[in-house]
């Protein structure tokens, strides 16, 4: 059934008898919050100040709604891949199953650039909340060191933000089981700080903040959408977990779809409560909106609470987005299309040295560029996964190779077509300019793979 070159694709025995692999450890809960852990972050907590003043006003809540319905689409396909093929490396991996080896490696390329730049962006709007946290203690980070490089402020190097990834990193290095367990209690004081926020400040709405409704048209909104969709990257990051998962045909599509509907529902209330308690307008150039909103309505103690699980969340998203990528990384490697040490476990079945690689080179990209330079970047590659994911479900359903049973998207085939306009759709509403930086990374992306994974691949050895 494999072709030659780059058309050529694995099959499922040479997946799933790997002679390097990782251990099962992860269960529905564990996978739950890893995917909460990665999706709730600066996409709350920091973006929708700009967007809600500048872009789309309280229609904040329906870009919110757009943009969550195309992830819950593409969450169905993304659960049925994973739970058919329970092997690292997430849409990377399958598309090495349908669409062959090269389409695979340019999916792979895009989702580093998700991880990597989203675990960059996230270390860069920590240390903006952190260094406004130790401000209130009169605590100073010196200038030089305290933000990204930008010679007019005279600032060179963030500190924090590349701090923070090498901490994450050295976590993970110890081993996805202790990593998990913080991450669990982290992301419950995440979601009862949103809580708390929606619940008190739905007492504060005042319904006149929403009108109007639409001061930048429905265009305002689309646009929205395809930035807010930031908001929700992460919950994919669960597929890449799959080979540490304990009976994944039920537990992939469980964590991937929980995980993304306790999100959407809590990104929808906290928009309408953000636009009903201050009006849109008074939130340009704000990098903190919740907890602004919060101070607006004299509510310095629940402001303080929002940073904190703000910072909390924060770190969450870090550690989920480097698991990602180090388990993308291993994925990779593995398969020879990058150097063979990135799939080098320890005796714990942990890829150290690719974990601390992946957090050196993420942190030194966080100590340098600020988050909202790199955002659009990620939703774009993210995008891009997402659709290919979507379409790939066409063509898994005509693979004889892989599996029958297990989760099946349902309404095929309305739901993977559906998913696959809405991400291309969103894709088309971002900047020109994000659009030619993506270019610029895949042709990038194309010279790696011809002078080194297409002579290294593992798959034409065969
Ligand atoms: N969804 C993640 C966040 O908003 C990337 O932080």
């Amino acid at each position: 059934m494999s072709k030659n070159g780059f058309f050529k694709r694995k099959t499922f025995a040479q997946d799933t008898q790997n002679s390097v692999h990782l251990n099962k450890t992860l269960g529905p809960f564990d996978l739950t919050m890893l995917g909460v852990g990665a999706v709730v972050g600066g996409g709350i907590f920091i973006l929708p100040g700009e967007i809600a003043s500048e872009i789309a006003g309280p229609g904040i809540m329906i870009s919110f709604i757009i943009a969550g319905l195309a992830c819950c689409l593409a969450a169905l396909c993304y659960s049925e891949f994973a739970s058919k093929l329970p092997v690292a490396g997430s849409a990377y991996t399958y598309s090495y199953h349908v669409f062959g080896e090269g389409i695979a490696w340019i999916l792979g390329w895009s989702l580093l650039l998700e991880y990597g730049l989203a675990v960059a962006a996230i270390a860069s709007g920590w240390s903006s909340y952190v260094k406004s946290l130790l401000a209130g203690f009169h605590i100073e980070i010196p200038t030089a060191i305290s933000s990204s490089y930008n010679k007019a402020n005279g600032t060179y190097f963030d500190l924090l933000a590349f701090l923070i990834v090498i901490i994450i990193g050295i976590l993970l290095s110890v081993g996805i089981r202790e990593s998990t367990r913080i991450n669990n209690v982290m992301v419950i004081i995440k979601i009862a700080v949103v809580v708390l926020f929606i619940v008190v400040g739905a007492f504060y709405v005042k319904p006149d903040n929403w009108t109007p409704f639409l001061p930048f048209g429905f265009n305002g909104v689309i646009t929205g959408a395809s930035m807010v969709f930031f908001a929700y990257i992460g919950f994919d990051a669960v597929s890449t977990a799959s080979e540490e998962v304990r009976n994944p045909q039920r537990n992939m599509p469980i964590g991937i779809i929980s995980s993304l509907a306790v999100c959407t529902l809590l990104y929808i209330l906290l928009s309408a409560v953000l636009t009903g308690v201050i009006s849109y307008d008074k939130l340009v150039g704000v990098s903190a909106p919740v907890a602004f909103a919060l101070q607006a309505i004299n509510l310095n103690w629940l402001a303080g609470f929002l940073s904190l699980g703000a910072i909390v969340g924060m770190t969450t998203v870090i550690l989920v987005m480097s698991y990602g990528g180090t388990r993308l990384i291993f994925a990779m490697g593995r398969d020879g299309l990058l150097p063979k040490t990135f799939a080098k476990v320890n005796r714990k079945n942990t890829p150290v040295k690719n974990t601390l690689i992946f957090a050196f080179l993420m942190g030194v990209v966080a100590g340098l560029v600020p988050l909202k330079d790199l955002a659009a970047l990620i939703n774009i590659g993210t995008l891009f996964a997402f659709s290919m994911v979507s379409i790939g479900i066409f063509f898994l359903r005509r693979n004889k190779d892989l599996p029958t049973s297990g989760f099946k998207t349902p309404l095929y085939p309305i739901v993977p077509g559906l998913s696959f306009v809405l991400c291309v759709y969103l894709m088309l509403n971002l900047p020109k300019l994000t659009w030619i930086s993506f270019s610029i990374w895949f042709v990038i992306g194309l010279f790696v793979y011809f002078l080194y994974g297409r002579k290294h691949s593992e798959l034409r050895k065969l």
